[in-house]
């Protein structure tokens, strides 16, 4: 598969009064043409600091991405492009989401103002036909009356709605790449089932590549083609879904499965409801991350941080559970497609 982006030995910080948050730690992964990545992970993993590097949109937070990290496009080194470059592929070749429409579309201008306004950033074209277009993507992203709806501002619309205008506004000019980070979580179930039907259809019809930023393992099974799971700033399992979903190797991976509503409840409240909190950024990585929280917690883990190894040419798992010589450990019951006859 033709890779659009590629993202090596990416690291992230952000100076603070305590110190250096190292947020993304040596983060490094692959998109081709027309592929769904879903990154997953708990709070503060990382998920949103790594989508926000690719965009170049992290210097307004104070984030500042190191020396030696890679970010390739379509061709060309994001890292080295100028601000001007940059505003040229922001918005037309790649578009973001944002979990939360209500601070991200201007709560001053109408939306149909805001998706014009997108349109005229990067196109030469008279207000008739950009107004057309608006209504067609209004249409595209299924708001009923979109002539109407034009001209209302944000607070006139439901949550969901607001979604589904930052969705055309990532739309109108056609990327190849659409970053949807948590596009559903703050929305009822039912709106955001909804919201996902309507992503995987623009998804095919615009031949985009998606990455999909979510901490619900649930939505990903079907949208996604690939999936990586981040923990602590790091990516500790990635694979096919269905390499994720049928034989999982982390014990991160495995708790996470375990959380999915439906999904080995018997599992999960017997073997792994996740305890404890995730490590403190501000620290050096001396140990596994998941260590202290992990029940499979060997002398070596909290001596040595495990290396990526992989299992096939796309699955990749960071655990010293791999090593041929550990002991053989199988996933609580329910996960996975193991047997545990
Ligand atoms: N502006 C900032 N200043 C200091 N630290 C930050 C800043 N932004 C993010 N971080 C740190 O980076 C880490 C990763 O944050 P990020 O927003 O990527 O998490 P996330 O995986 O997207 O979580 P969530 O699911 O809550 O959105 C966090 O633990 C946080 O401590
Ligand atoms: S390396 Fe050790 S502590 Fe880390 S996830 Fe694997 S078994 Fe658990
Ligand atoms: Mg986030």
């Amino acid at each position: 598969m033709d890779s659009l982006l590629t993202v090596k030995n990416l690291n992230v910080s952000f100076n603070t009064y305590a110190g250096e948050v190292k947020a993304v730690r040596g983060v490094s992964f692959d998109l081709g043409v027309k592929e769904a990545l879903a990154m997953v992970g708990e709070s503060g993993c990382g998920k949103t600091v790594t989508s926000k590097a690719v965009m170049r949109l992290l210097s307004r937070s104070g984030g500042i991405i190191k020396e030696g990290s890679q970010i390739q496009f379509m061709g060309q080194d994001i890292l080295g492009l100028s601000t001007r470059e940059l505003n040229r592929i922001r918005g037309s070749k790649m578009s973001m989401i944002f979990q939360d429409s209500m601070t991200s579309l201007n709560p001053t201008m109408t939306i149909g103002n805001q998706i014009m306004e997108n349109i005229f950033t990067h196109e030469k074209t008279t207000r008739q036909k950009a107004r057309e277009r608006a209504i067609e993507l209004l249409k595209l992203v299924e708001i009923p009356n979109p002539e109407t709806r034009l001209k209302n501002y944000p607070h006139q619309l439901s949550g969901g709605m607001r979604q589904r205008v930052m969705i055309a506004i990532a739309l109108a000019l056609n990327p190849s790449l659409l970053i949807a980070d948590e596009p559903t979580t703050a929305l009822d179930v039912t709106i955001q089932a909804q919201l996902m039907d309507l992503l995987r259809s623009l998804k095919e019809r615009f031949s985009m590549s998606v990455i999909l930023v979510t901490h619900d393992l649930g939505v990903v099974a079907d949208f996604a083609d690939k999936v990586q799971v981040m923990y602590a700033g790091t990516i500790v399992e990635r694979g096919t879904v269905d390499e994720i979903f049928d034989s999982p190797r982390h014990p991160y991976t495995w708790a996470l499965l375990s959380s999915i509503p439906g999904r080995a409840q018997e599992s999960k409240s017997k073997l792994y409801s996740l305890q404890g909190t995730p490590p403190d950024l501000l620290l050096p990585l001396q140990q596994c991350p998941f260590a202290p929280r992990c029940q499979y917690c060997m002398p070596i883990c909290k001596k040595a941080i495990p290396k990526e190894n992989f299992l096939t040419d796309t699955h990749g798992v960071a655990c010293w559970l791999q090593h041929p010589m550990a002991p053989k450990v199988t996933p609580p019951a329910g996960i996975g497609g193991y047997d545990h006859e």
